[in-house]
């Protein structure tokens, strides 16, 4: 899914946090966000993301701007994010119970991605009773199970150990090339970055400071 953003402004009481003049996000790509604390990037996503409104500005997907049917096709796992009370399966499975798949199919691409996580063991687990690391692992299964054509991250791996890390980019990458969805994610990981974007924003003080491929970017 293409985005292309035009005049975007959030204003929070008299402070705006966000002034974005002009970004276009292509078709199929990955891109990693960049930039310091507080420079706006999580507020962008959520506002990508429909949860948010800007202040003022546009966002346009595949040309079209924010409507139900092109809600559907986007996955956004946020900073915080937030797991249901019920089994670890249960929760990854969500997206695809509300959008009505076969209870077969579901099991075999719920079995798939936990396989691909390391979270077979879990299963069963109450999701309330998991580590923080794990947790995230399951926000992060199921913001991947569901295919979608933009797919939003926030620092995926943020508290995450070495090894789940690898794990988690070989899936990000592996879902980014084989099912062609835009994918935009956050990240302090430069190194992240490099290994894994096609292009690199920069954010600073709510602005874009820089757009390009990351050894641009990223010297
Ligand atoms: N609901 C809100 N009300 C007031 N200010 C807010 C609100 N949400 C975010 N902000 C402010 O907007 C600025 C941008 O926040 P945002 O969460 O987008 O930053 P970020 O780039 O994601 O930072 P981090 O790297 O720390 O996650 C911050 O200074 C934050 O305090
Ligand atoms: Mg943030």
């Amino acid at each position: 899914m293409e985005i292309n953003i035009n005049g975007l402004m959030k204003d929070y009481g008299e402070r705006t946090v966000l002034n974005i003049e002009s970004l276009l996000f292509e078709s199929n790509k990955l891109y990693g966000i960049i930039g310091p604390n507080g420079a706006g990037k999580s507020t962008l996503l959520r506002i990508i993301s429909g949860l948010e409104q800007s202040t003022k500005g546009e966002i346009l997907y595949n040309g079209c701007v924010l409507n139900k049917p092109i809600l559907k096709h986007i996955t956004f796992m946020s900073q915080r994010h937030y797991l249901l009370k019920t089994t670890v399966f249960n929760n990854i499975a969500y997206p695809l119970t509300l959008r009505k798949y076969h209870k077969k199919i579901i099991e075999n691409m719920v079995d798939e991605i936990m396989m691909d996580l390391q979270l077979f063991e879990l299963k069963d687990q109450l999701a309330i009773s998991l580590s923080g690391g794990e947790a995230q692992k399951v926000a992060l299964a199921r913001a991947l199970i569901f295919e979608p054509q933009l797919l939003l991250l926030d620092e995926p791996t943020a508290n995450i150990d070495p090894n789940s890390i690898k794990l988690i980019e070989k899936l990000i990458l592996k879902r980014n090339k084989e099912k062609k969805g835009t994918t935009l994610m956050i990240t302090h990981n430069m190194e992240q970055a490099r290994r894994l974007c096609d292009e690199v924003v920069f954010i600073e003080n709510g602005k874009l400071k820089v757009q390009g491929k990351e050894k641009q970017v990223l010297v």
